[in-house]
């Protein structure tokens, strides 16, 4: 109603264990860690990565060290707590946390499990696509996915294209990648936009506060290849959609889940999604892992 489109699904991705689409790249991670005998693992997050591995790791019996940036919320650092990883919390930008990691891995010669880096992590987050295949409902004509580095986006683009190729499917979304306008290398970069680390302002979707994505030229080649769009929203329409979510559907979900909607509206609006087209929003995270929307 609010868009304009009649078809809008929403695929709660919260509802995987620890309340976030990261379990799916984290299960296979975590899986081939303990299959190649590694004992003990570092990892940088915003929160949900960490909080994942935490839990994964805790399962597995492997030791986890999780750097976070030490202004993430405060729901997931104690989440990356309680499953028993031994947390780091960095203080300054995202990119400080990375940094962090990266000098204790290499200095005491552990395994960096970086969700960002590992090609593991994609096998496990493609069944997003496997599992909308599977749906009644089929694919749909767009997805929508709010993009830090690129996890579930790329991800997804791989499932679909393995059941395009298997011919479970016989065509692929548009893939639409969703950033906040604080920290927007991919919007930008699609949009043929100059855009540095330098151009960075602070954003309440702190999933998606990714300035340096290492995965940015896959994105890009996704966007192209499946002929979608690459959209940044501000703050002021992410809250209000994380509000209308959640006490219009029900859904409440975390800032950075709440960009896509704020995307979905602006993709509507500008005529990229047409009122008969089925469009499907990746919801990522739960609304309790985030301080509450003011
Ligand atoms: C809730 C949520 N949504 C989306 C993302 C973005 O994921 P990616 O960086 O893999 O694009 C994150 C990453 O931290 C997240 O926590």
């Amino acid at each position: 109603g609010e868009v304009g489109i009649q078809n809008v699904d929403a695929k709660l991705e919260y509802m995987n264990p620890t309340g976030s689409f990261k379990d799916r790249g984290t299960a296979v991670m975590m899986s081939v860690a303990k299959e190649l005998g590694v004992t003990e693992v570092v990892e940088d997050s915003s929160g949900n990565a960490g909080a994942s591995v935490s839990a994964y790791a805790g399962r597995a019996g492997i030791i986890a060290h999780v750097f976070a940036p030490a202004n993430a919320p405060e729901a997931k650092l104690q989440q990356i707590k309680v499953y028993g990883a031994q947390t780091h919390s960095i203080e300054g930008p995202r990119e400080a946390t990375t940094q962090a990691a990266i000098d204790y891995y290499q200095q005491r010669g552990l395994v960096y499990a970086s969700h960002n880096l590992s090609p593991y992590f994609l096998e496990g987050t493609k069944t997003f696509a496997y599992e909308l295949a599977a749906s009644p409902a089929g694919v749909p004509d767009h997805v929508i996915i709010p993009v830090g580095n690129g996890a579930l986006f790329i991800g997804a683009w791989k499932g679909f294209q393995e059941l395009l190729a298997a011919g479970r499917i016989d065509k692929t979304p548009k893939m639409h990648a969703i950033q906040a306008d604080g920290v927007m290398p991919v919007a930008a970069a699609f949009a043929g936009k100059r855009w540095t680390l330098e151009d960075s302002r602070p954003t309440i979707a702190g999933g998606i506060s990714v300035a340096t994505p290492p995965r940015k030229q896959q994105v890009l080649d996704i966007l192209s290849a499946s002929r979608g769009q690459s959209i940044a929203v501000d703050d002021t329409s992410i809250v209000w959609w994380q509000k209308a979510m959640a006490s219009k559907e029900g859904i409440y979900c975390e800032p950075t889940s709440a960009a896509a909607f704020a995307g979905l509206q602006i993709l509507a609006e500008h005529g990229h999604i047409s009122r008969e087209d089925r469009a499907l929003v990746a919801v990522t995270g739960f609304g309790l892992k985030d301080a509450p929307p003011a």
